[in-house]
């Protein structure tokens, strides 16, 4: 089994969608570039969503606009619908990301539509997808738990993979939208997906509410999952999850796969002088256990 892990770095849009301050342009688009020069595969830049659901992603586009783009990185969006996919490709947004969830009330609460309707919705996204080389990939929210319905089926998770994967995305990120889940609940999810998806298709989306995220992480490595989504310093949370704190931190996220032998390409130092900016410039408390220790004892 491969070493290599790609790492999707999500605080740009997962993290900072979260922040009820004003976060500039100029602090998004210097975050981004600082990440840029991490090592990090893949940042999520931004999002082209209803700015009156999510304000704080309203000029995603201009933070597109003004990143300097790095050879080996892949800048990504969120879209929901067309509309949203039309103006992420004018922005010059590399790859898409839509989102479903395993929850009707999640979807519900979250994009204003039943999971059915969601991936019909979809549709026509994907084709504009296709014919301009834009690859797609796949999200589900609430696979280990629901804040409204609590346990969710595997069988829902499953098929509304099915149905994305068969759409034509080319990756599935399970999101553990509020972080209840443990390493026993990813065991039992992941042996039944397993039996329909290879694991070179699937990443984990772990955010940390309850601190399971890096036990979360090493299970889901166990079973061979290579794609993993974080986000510096923590950063995040979800608008429509409350309580629900951000991703397990890249930070964390990197300093275990590399003390278990796993090659990320990321800088550690690097990553850390990124979360660090974020959280000064916005007035955010670090929340990577491991910035957080290297500070501690620099001091
Ligand atoms: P709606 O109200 O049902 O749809 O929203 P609508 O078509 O009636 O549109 C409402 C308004 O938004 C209209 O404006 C549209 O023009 C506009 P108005 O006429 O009222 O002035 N609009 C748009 N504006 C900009 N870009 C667009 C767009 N589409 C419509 N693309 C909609 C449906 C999906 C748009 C809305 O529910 C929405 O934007 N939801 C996004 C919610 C969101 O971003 N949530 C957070 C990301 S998901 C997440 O964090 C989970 C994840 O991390 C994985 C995990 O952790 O589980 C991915
Ligand atoms: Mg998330």
């Amino acid at each position: 089994m491969s070493d290599k892990v790609k790492i999707v770095e999500v605080g740009p849009r997962d993290g900072l969608q979260n922040e009820k301050q004003p976060v500039s342009l100029e602090d998004k688009v210097r975050l981004v570039n600082l990440l840029s020069e991490t090592g990090v595969a893949e940042i999520e830049t931004g999002s082209f969503v209803s700015p009156k659901w999510v304000p704080q992603m309203a000029n995603s586009d201009q933070v597109f606009q003004n990143i300097s783009r790095h050879k080996n990185v892949v800048y990504s969006a969120l879209t929901p619908n067309l509309r949203g996919m039309e103006a992420a490709i004018e922005a010059g947004a590399e790859q898409v990301a839509i989102f479903a969830a395993a929850s009707e009330s999640f979807s519900q609460k979250n994009i204003n539509c039943s999971i059915s309707e969601s991936i019909q919705r979809f549709e026509p996204l994907i084709a504009l997808a296709k014919s301009n080389n834009i690859p797609v990939r796949a999200y589900i929210s609430c696979v280990l738990g629901c804040p409204y319905e609590g346990e969710v089926s595997h069988q829902v998770v499953i098929e509304t993979a099915r149905q994305m994967m068969d759409m034509g995305c080319f990756e599935l990120s399970l999101g553990d939208t509020i972080g209840v889940g443990t390493a026993f609940d990813v065991d039992k999810l992941l042996r039944d997906l397993l039996k329909e998806f290879s694991p070179n298709v699937l990443a984990m989306h772990f955010h940390d509410t309850y601190g399971q995220a890096v036990a979360n992480t090493l299970m889901s490595l166990e079973h061979g999952i290579r794609i993993f989504d974080a986000s510096v310093a923590g950063l995040g949370g979800c608008p429509y999850a409350k309580g629900a704190s951000g991703n397990v931190s890249t930070e964390d996220m990197v300093y275990l796969l590399s003390k278990s032998g796993m090659e990320t390409g990321v800088d550690l130092d690097k990553l850390v002088a990124a979360g660090e900016f974020i959280c000064q410039a916005i007035g955010r408390q670090n929340q990577s256990h491991v910035a957080n220790a290297l500070r501690a004892s620099c001091a």
